[in-house]
Formats: C-alpha cells, structure tokens, sequence
C-alpha cells in the first residue's frame, strides 16, 4: 500500500531539521484520544510511516490510530516483523526492517516508526534502536512516549497499578508464574500464551484480577475473573492486572 510520497521538507516544530531522523512513536493503546500532541506534532508533519506487521495482509492497529493525524500523501513503509521465537528469522527481518529506514534517512525522509501503547515496552522499535543507534547520530533519533496499555487498563477500572511501597512486576507472558507469588501487583502481558497458568495463578493466589482486551478499540472487553474462571482463548491483545488480596 505504497503511497505517493509527500515532498515536504523535514519540517517538524515549524522548524527544517538539517537531518533526517527516525521518531520512535508510542501512539497509546487504541483511543484516538490516548496519544501525546508530541506524536501528533510529528506525525501531522512526517514523510514516511513505518508500520510494524506480523503478517503483511494484516491491518496496523497502531496505523489506525496514527492515520488521521498524518498528511495524505504520506508514504508508508510496511516491515515485516514476524511472531516467532527462531532468533535467526528475528535478526534477518529487525536487520532488513532497520535498513529500509535507513535507506529513507539517507535520503533525506523522516520517519516515524509507530507502536501499540509506549515504545520502551516489550515493543519491536527496541531492536531496531539497538541495530539503528550504531549507524545515526545521536539527534537523528527521537523516541516519543505513549500511554502503555497496561495504564489504560488500570484506568478503565480505576485501579491504581501500585501504591505506596508496594512493588509491581510486569512479566511478559511467561511460564511458571509461582516465582512471582509474593508480589502484591503484577501485569502479566502476552496472556494469550500462558492461559492456564494465568488462571491458575488466580486461583492459588485468590488474586482479584482484571482481563482487559483491546483497550480502547473495537471489540474492547474489561472484566473482573472470578477465581473459577473457564478461558478457552484470549486475543492477543489482551492482559491481565492482578492484585494479591492484602494480608
Ligand atoms: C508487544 S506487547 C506491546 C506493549 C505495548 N508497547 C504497551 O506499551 O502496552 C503486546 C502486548 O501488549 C498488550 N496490549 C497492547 N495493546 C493492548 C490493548 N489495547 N489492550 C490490551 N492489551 C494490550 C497485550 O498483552 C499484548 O499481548
């Protein structure tokens, strides 16, 4: 879906940057309304959009979001970053990602490469970052945070994440979720991996938990689960808030 490209100088801010840079775009969980005037700033004024995708047919929820904010004849850059643990199939698609950016750098293109929620979590601009920060200056890059969909989680149901001295843990879908047993706050993120375990952390811990699905987009669904839950099957987008019930 390659589209003409805007030939606007590298005007962001009112003001021509010397250098083409790269912008790290958290673009928040999903609500329009949930994304930083410093994103919209950038993206109301950027050449090329880079859209991470899974599989290319798919839509860009993060596109969605950012789509409105962006001049239409915007060009957008799709990269391939395929679900899967094969170390070398992730090297080959972060490195053919990182050179396609660079490629539009080098010709003097801004671009914004664009992420569910905040940037700096569990997001594939990390290894971009670790290849592309080697090869730019330091100014050339520019990382803009979003709103986490961990926080709009919480804050649909108005929970706080954690108070006072309490720690939180985020964990990333893993198995063996009885490590973290003496934590009175954990997100567990990437729930669709780990089901059964999620569950059975609940009922062990006679946590009070929260699963949220896509926040803040169509077919959003927030729910308290009960200590007897049945879950077949969650969508990848989702996560759950749990809080261990105070001794
Ligand atoms: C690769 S991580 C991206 C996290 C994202 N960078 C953030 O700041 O929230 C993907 C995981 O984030 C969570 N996630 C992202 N967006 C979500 C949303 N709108 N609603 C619920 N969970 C979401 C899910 O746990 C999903 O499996």
């Amino acid at each position: 879906m390659k589209k003409d490209r805007n030939e606007d100088t590298n005007i962001v801010n009112n003001q021509i940057s010397e250098k083409a840079k790269l912008y790290g775009i958290g673009v928040g969980p999903g609500d329009p309304k949930l994304i930083t005037l410093r994103a919209v700033e950038i993206l109301q004024a950027i050449q090329v959009v880079a859209i991470p995708k899974s599989k290319m047919e798919r839509e860009s929820v993060a596109w969605e979001i950012a789509k409105s904010h962006c001049p239409s004849g915007v060009s957008i850059l799709e990269l391939e970053m395929p679900m899967t643990a094969d170390e070398s199939i992730l090297q080959a698609a972060w490195h053919t990602a990182a050179e396609k950016i660079k490629e539009e750098l080098c010709q003097g293109h801004s671009v914004a490469f664009l992420t569910l929620g905040d940037p700096s979590l569990y997001s594939t601009y990390s290894y971009l970052l670790a290849i592309l920060r080697d090869q730019l200056e330091p100014d050339q890059i520019e990382t803009i945070p979003g709103i986490t969909a961990m926080a709009a989680a919480a804050a649909q149901v108005n929970w706080p994440l954690a108070t006072g001295d309490e720690p939180l843990v985020v964990l990333p879908g893993i198995e063996g979720l009885e490590e973290y047993e003496q934590y009175p706050n954990l997100v567990l993120m990437k729930v669709s991996r780990n089901l059964p375990d999620v569950l059975n952390h609940i009922q062990r811990t006679g946590s009070q938990a929260v699963l949220a699905t896509r926040v803040g987009q169509a077919g959003e669904d927030v729910r308290l689960l009960g200590p007897e839950e049945v879950l077949e099957k969650v969508d990848y987008l989702s996560l759950v808030l749990c809080k261990k019930p105070q001794s």
